[in-house]
């Protein structure tokens, strides 16, 4: 009988994994050929990138154009596996720019560490302690600076606590508020939440758990905004897209795709970037709660100004970087923070604000007017076209033929395929 129970899987090469997974999985010799290609990502880089490495998983990358934020124009890498994403964004930042492009800004690069402090003898008092003990404990930290962030402008913050009465007691949880400047900032908000547990412990008493970063993070928002013309989109698409806010913002169900179709963007420069996308969604997804005040919220807001045009607003937790991670390890992540060409985590963040703003115009304006479909059905067909087997010039003839019969049907490409050969 097969089994996955594998010891020492993580000490062979990558050759010796492939050659187990092909023989566990029945692979044929063409698709253990294909695992072992991994293109532009050698694979001395991917096998210490993660553990366990058999290949890479290529995704699509494509540069949203048109983009202008803050008078400077941007292409913008987006890496997304979904059809019609970079597409709309590029639309949406054409539209946008008609309208003078965005406008972006963005907070400090703050980040918020958490330390859990259990079994403390008396809570309050430890609160009190830590509060009054303040400023000795950040300025100890940013001396020894464990994190190298000082020397970089960045460093410890502030401290703020929050008492938690749960199930298992009382719970003091210590917030340390760190400048990380243009790093994500994970590795270096763990790294000082871990330095700073003993002296949290002697002087609440208490036993401390964890020490991890918050991915709700609140001081570091990158915002945009953009104006989007009445004359180009049409007095129907105006009101039609403030219809669409309404709903988002009094219904969960709406809102959860409202927000999804927003990172789509942001998910996908992310990825681009090497940064960690799923910092940013969970980040995302509970700011869109916590600025709703427990009710989750869209993540843009939408209103007319008195010439009738539409105004769109985005603000978001943007924790992402331009430093460590893989962004500078990782050959094509280099490549497309040189292609946007920014400079500092912030800028980053409001190309990243813009873009989920641009995403979230380009869905509603198509929603509430024709609808997204017709646009998805060309790029399906021409998927069909292309699975079915067609090359070349044949792709688009045979997306075209589907299209026209209303059949996007693989059986039917295959038919197609043949009559063009014929
Ligand atoms: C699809 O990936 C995203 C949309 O559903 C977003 C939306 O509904 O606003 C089109």
């Amino acid at each position: 009988m097969k089994s996955s129970k594998i010891s020492g899987f993580y000490k062979m090469n990558i050759d010796e994994r492939i050659s187990l997974v092909k023989e566990f999985a029945g692979l044929t010799y063409e698709e253990s050929a294909l695992l072992k290609n991994t293109g532009s990502l050698n694979r001395e880089t991917a096998n210490r990138m993660i553990e366990n490495v058999i290949g890479i998983m290529p995704i699509t990358l494509g540069i949203a154009v048109n983009f202008q934020i803050n008078g400077t124009d941007y292409l913008i890498p987006m890496a997304i596996e979904e059809a019609s994403v970079v597409a709309a964004a590029s639309f949406a930042a054409k539209i946008a720019r008609d309208g003078g492009g965005f406008e972006a800004s963005a907070t400090e690069p703050v980040m918020i560490g958490q330390v859990q402090i259990t079994n403390i003898p008396n809570p309050k008092e430890a609160e009190k302690r830590i509060l009054e003990k303040k400023k000795e404990i950040i300025d100890k930290l940013n001396e020894k600076d464990p994190a190298l962030l000082v020397k970089y402008g960045g460093g410890v913050r502030d401290i703020k606590t929050n008492i938690l009465k749960t199930e298992r007691g009382t719970m003091l949880i210590v917030q340390l508020l760190v400048d990380v400047r243009d790093a994500m900032g994970a590795n270096a908000i763990n790294t000082i939440s871990e330095k700073v547990a003993k002296e949290l412990e002697e002087i609440t008493g208490g036993k401390v758990r964890l020490r991890i970063i918050s991915n709700l993070a609140i001081h570091r928002l990158s915002k945009a905004r953009a104006r989007f013309p009445k004359e180009i989109i049409g007095e129907d698409a105006v009101e039609g897209i403030l219809d669409a806010y309404e709903f988002a913002a009094h219904d969960a169900f709406r809102c959860a795709t409202h927000n999804k179709g927003i990172m789509n963007g942001v998910s996908a420069v992310a990825l681009a970037t090497g940064n960690d996308f799923r910092a940013m969604e969970a980040g995302a997804h509970s700011y869109a709660t916590y600025k709703g005040k427990g009710k989750y919220s869209p993540l843009t807001k939408y209103w007319k100004d008195e010439k009738g045009d539409l105004w769109g607003e985005i603000e978001i937790p943007t924790a992402i970087g331009i430093i460590g991670g893989i962004t500078k390890a990782h050959p094509i992540a280099k490549i497309n923070l040189k292609i946007l060409g920014v400079k500092t985590a912030q800028e980053l963040g409001m190309v990243m604000a813009s873009v989920g703003l641009a995403q979230n115009f380009a869905a509603l304006r198509a929603l509430a007017t024709e609808g997204i479909q017709r646009g998805h059905m060309n790029l399906h067909a021409k998927n069909i076209a292309m699975t079915a087997g067609a090359k070349g010039d044949e792709v688009d003839k045979v997306a075209q033929k589907l299209i026209e019969e209303k059949n996007i049907r693989m059986d039917r490409a295959k038919e197609i395929i043949e009559e063009l050969r014929k």
